[in-house]
């Protein structure tokens, strides 16, 4: 049989880790063939409960799961690892400023970055889903400057997969014949939903909708709010749906997405559509033999272009802000 792949998941004792520890131990990420070595990374306030979610992997008896290293030290889970889905992070909580969640978080992606290096496999692929997701894979590849570039990301193809969802639901058809939407930038609500270039079983989306004014509107802000608006509903932030786009982020970079078709993933900018360089941005991405590349050459109209400008803006402001508490927190 193949060889096991480890795959590191940090904040592994909390929700989104509860989701995605069974997805990849039964072979939603890496195949049905593929034997997995989970590492879970959370802090010692967590730790029994992390030893707790490793009894439940254990009892699941999951054939393709070949080991469980539970622990709350950053060395012992990045050692050796393929993959990192980093999902640990300091929640907002209620009164506290965007830059206080900011200040902790990109701290932990400073750590956790120099942690990688020292340890993980030379060719680790690393998805970065706690927020502000961009920034702090931006910060991990800052820190990082022996991992190559094209190999940290950041999740927005849980965005992505919302705005197949609304199509697929607005047109009565399976998502599975919905594809070649964007998301453009930032995981927040500035992101641009973009279903310009997109289809449904072929069709043009503009075409198969048939509503215009559905599509500029409602359509942008359902995905953009998406987060928020199951926060409403279940009292705790989207996890099952997080944990399913993690494992679809790192299978369609690894495996390759279909001729044709791309996908939505954060990625080191060039500058590719007038985007801002050196931030993490959204961008379609089309994935061959382990690597991606951003799609080319598509049409920009001045409505997409002002949607594009804002995002990337804010992502040039969230750098300098992080940039900011980095500085703060080294005197
Ligand atoms: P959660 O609060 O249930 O779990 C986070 C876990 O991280 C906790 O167990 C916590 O102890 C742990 N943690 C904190 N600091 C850590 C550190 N230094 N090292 C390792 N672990 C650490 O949160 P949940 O719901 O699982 O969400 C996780 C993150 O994912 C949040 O930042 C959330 O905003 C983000 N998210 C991102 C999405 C995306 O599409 N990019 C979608 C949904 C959530």
């Amino acid at each position: 049989g193949k060889a096991p792949i480890k795959v590191l998941i940090t904040g592994a004792a909390g929700q989104i880790g509860y989701a995605l520890a069974p997805r990849v131990a039964s072979g939603s990420m890496l195949g049905a063939d593929q034997p997995v070595i989970l590492h879970l990374l959370d802090i010692p306030p967590a730790a029994q409960s992390l030893d707790g979610v490793k009894m439940e992997l254990i009892d699941s008896a999951f054939p393709l799961l070949h080991g469980v290293v539970a622990t709350t030290d950053v060395d012992e889970a990045t050692k050796d690892v393929d993959i990192a889905v980093m999902v640990g992070g300091f929640p907002r909580k209620a009164g506290m400023e965007r830059k206080d969640v900011m200040s902790k978080n990109v701290s932990i992606y400073k750590s956790q970055a120099s942690a990688l290096e020292k340890n993980a496999k030379p060719g680790v692929k690393v998805l970065v889903v706690a927020n502000p997701a961009n920034t702090n894979a931006l910060i991990l590849k800052e820190n990082a400057p022996s991992i190559p570039p094209e190999n940290i990301t950041c999740l927005t193809r849980l965005d992505h997969n919302r705005a197949l969802g609304q199509v697929a639901e607005r047109t009565g058809t399976p998502v599975s014949e919905v594809k070649n939407v964007i998301i453009w930038g930032n995981h927040s609500s500035s992101q641009y939903p973009d279903v310009a270039h997109g289809t449904v079983a072929g069709k043009p989306i503009k075409e198969a909708v048939a509503d215009d004014a559905w599509l500029a509107g409602d359509f942008i802000s359902t995905v953009q709010q998406r987060g928020a608006a199951i926060i409403k509903m279940r009292g705790m932030s989207s996890a099952l749906s997080a944990a399913s786009s993690a494992c679809d982020h790192i299978r369609d970079w690894i495996k390759g997405t279909p001729s044709g078709t791309w996908v939505s993933m954060g990625v080191f900018s060039d500058g590719s559509y007038g985007a801002p360089k050196d931030v993490v941005f959204s961008f379609p991405v089309e994935c061959k033999d382990g690597g991606w590349s951003i799609v080319q050459g598509l049409k920009i109209d001045d409505f997409a272009a002002g949607k594009l400008k804002a995002t990337g803006d804010e992502l040039v402001e969230e750098k300098a802000l992080a940039l900011e508490c980095l500085a703060e927190s080294s005197q």
